[in-house]
Formats: C-alpha cells, sequence, structure tokens
C-alpha cells in the first residue's frame, strides 16, 4: 500500500490552434496551463469513495463496485472514473476524496479533464497501484467522460493535462497518438484568455450534435475519418456537413503552419492564424456565441494579433495573442505553459 494521504495534480489547457480537430483524427496544438484540480485521498478501509468538492461544499458518496448513474456535474466525473478504473481491472481500495480547483469550470480550459485526471492519478496511487502510460490514461479518462457524462469529447483535454511541459506547445497528431513538443520562445509577445463570462457544459451543447455530424460527413464520403477527407470532395457535401468538414480540413492545416510560425518566431502570422481559425470556428462550425463574439471585440480593439474562441465553443474563453506593449484588456489574464498531471508531496 502507499504512504497516505495522497495527493495528485492535474492541470487545465489551452488549445492554441487545431479545434474540433481530435476526435476528426486531426493535429492539435495544446499546453497544459498552470491552474488545474488538486485531489487528496485517504484510504478509508471500506469499499466506499466518500468525495467532496471543496470550492462548492458539496459531497458524493458511493459503493466503489457498482456506482450508481444518476449524478451529475462534478459527481458523474469521479464515479465514471472509479468506474473506468475497475473495468480496466486496475486495483482500487475505498477512500475520502477532497477535491479543489483554480481552473473555473465551464470556462473552456478543461477543467473536466483535470478532474478526471487527478481522481484517477490519486486513486491509483493510494491503492499503491502503478498509473498505466499516459495514452492509456487518457483514453480511460476520456471514457469517463463520454460514458458517464455523456459528453462525446475527443482526446485533446487529457492529453494535454497529462503530457504538459514547461516552456512547449504540444503538436499532437490524433491519428498516430504521436506528441511532439513546440517550442515558446515569444520574445516579449504574450498569449492572454478573456472569458466571455458565458458557461458552457459539453454534455448539453451542439458538441455532441457537431461530432455526430462529421461521423456522417465521413459515412458519406466514404472514410473513417476526416483527416482522410480531399478538400475538393468535402465541399460537394450537403450543408451543414461541408462547412463542418471544410473547417477540419483547414482548421489541420493551420495546426501545421502554427507550427512553423512558433519554430520561426513569426508571432504576426501567428495572430492571423488565431483571427482565421476563429472566422471558421465562427462561421462554419458554428460553436460562437454573442457573448464570445463579444470578448473576441474587446481583444481585438486592445490591438490584439489575433483572438480565437477556445476548446468546445458555446461559451467558455478567448484566447488572444499580444505584442510586446500592447495592454490586456481588463480581465484578461496572461497563460504560460506547465508541467502535466503529477503526485503532490505529502506534508
Ligand atoms: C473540448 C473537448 C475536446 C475537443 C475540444 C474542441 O475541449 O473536450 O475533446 O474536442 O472541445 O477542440
Amino acid at each position: 500500500m502507499a504512504r497516505e494521504p495522497v495527493a495528485a495534480f492535474a492541470p487545465g489547457r489551452i488549445n492554441l490552434i487545431g479545434e474540433h480537430t481530435d476526435y476528426n483524427g486531426g493535429l492539435a496544438l495544446p499546453f497544459a496551463i498552470a491552474e488545474g484540480v488538486t485531489v487528496r485521498a485517504t484510504a478509508t478501509g471500506g469499499r466506499r469513495i466518500e468525495a467532496r468538492a471543496l470550492d462548492v461544499g458539496e459531497d458524493d458518496s458511493f459503493e466503489l463496485a457498482s456506482p450508481r448513474r444518476d449524478a451529475s456535474g462534478w459527481r458523474a466525473f469521479v464515479r465514471g472514473i472509479a468506474a473506468e478504473l475497475a473495468a480496466a481491472e486496475l486495483p482500487l481500495a475505498g477512500a475520502r476524496l477532497e477535491i479543489t480547483g483554480t481552473v473555473p469550470q465551464g470556462a473552456g480550459l478543461s477543467s473536466s479533464a483535470a478532474l478526471e485526471v487527478a481522481v484517477a492519478l490519486a486513486l491509483l496511487e493510494l491503492a499503491g497501484a502503478a498509473p498505466p502510460d499516459g495514452r492509456t490514461l487518457a483514453g480511460l479518462c476520456s471514457r469517463a467522460e463520454n460514458e458517464w457524462v455523456g459528453a462525446h469529447t475527443g482526446l485533446l483535454d487529457q492529453l494535454a493535462s497529462i503530457f504538459g511541459r514547461r516552456d512547449a506547445a504540444l503538436r499532437i497528431d490524433f491519428r498516430s497518438l504521436e506528441i511532439e513538443p513546440v517550442a515558446l520562445e515569444l520574445g516579449g509577445w504574450r498569449w492572454v484568455i478573456l472569458d466571455s463570462g458565458e458557461r458552457h457544459a459539453l454534455a448539453g451543447s451542439g458538441y455532441n450534435q457537431r461530432r455526430a455530424e462529421c461521423a456522417r460527413a465521413c459515412e458519406a464520403l466514404g472514410i473513417a475519418s476526416l483527416r482522410d477527407a480531399e478538400p475538393g470532395r468535402a465541399g460537394a457535401l450537403p450543408s451543414p456537413l461541408a462547412e463542418r468538414a471544410e473547417h477540419v480540413i483547414a482548421e489541420n492545416e493551420r495546426v501545421e503552419r502554427m507550427v512553423t510560425a512558433l519554430r520561426t518566431r513569426d508571432l504576426a502570422e501567428a495572430g492571423r492564424l488565431l483571427d482565421a481559425s476563429h472566422a471558421s470556428l465562427r462561421d462554419l462550425y458554428e460553436v460562437s456565441t454573442p457573448a464570445v463574439e463579444a470578448a473576441v471585440d474587446r481583444l481585438c480593439r486592445a490591438g490584439a494579433a489575433g483572438a480565437r474562441v477556445v476548446g468546445g465553443g458555446f461559451g467558455g474563453s478567448v484566447l488572444g495573442l499580444l505584442a510586446p506593449g500592447v495592454r490586456a484588456p481588463a480581465g484578461a489574464r496572461m497563460l504560460t505553459p506547465g508541467p502535466g498531471a503529477r503526485l503532490l508531496a505529502q506534508r
């Protein structure tokens, strides 16, 4: 058995570019942020999980062997992780969990993946088990979200949270699951995030509908994934499948161009790519909202080189890129990459 109590931390993420590409076998370029979720776990000797979300003062309690599916919100994530660990035949022990977070919920910064990964790492450590490799762990956490929360999300958030590194973004290829660090040498330029103020919950938004539309587009094109789509043929699909496919195809190309822009320190080009991504997410993928547009406008009026909605959309946050000397609008926060999920030393 592990020393106890144990604690694990998993970060949220920001995605620089490559939105709604993960579940289409495409490319994305996220980095883990400093904010995240911490889970402290104490063994209770029983076969139940007693969980407490300290920030909201809420509790949950369920049987390890058979958590019931009648929970929503943060409880569904915790139950889903316990159930998926059990389904993977990983050891589990009865525990009391204390959960705290510094990443706002529904702000497009992946508080969900941070919660999933931190709960999984804490439960495994408490049971004295080594975690599975990062890609397997990401898949397990994503299944909890898909099947217990009902959000049919891809692997972007979990991979970013698990593989995050200081001073680098991660170019992720979701077809091969290859992950390549891309150094961020910004020379005084800054990534900032501005909250639109509108909360989103992916399970209830148009997110699942977008994913289903991409699946229909693939079926009509006779391909397994939109990564294999030929640009010319996608345009012949009926609306809105054509628009969805066109977004995904062009967004994958923008990821490659962003990697080149960062490697050649062409930050003005990086800004233009953010704008192009946003226009596509707004007009072709249709995941923007008036509150998101207002936040994009505020960043642009402040002089951002580019700005775009991040994460699933339908609310959440906007990412902007500011040149040296440009003042961020009130409420904007600077983001820097941080290390991925880890166990914390206990005092
Ligand atoms: C959410 C999902 C991810 C990804 C993004 C859009 O963050 O959890 O899997 O699909 O939206 O890029």
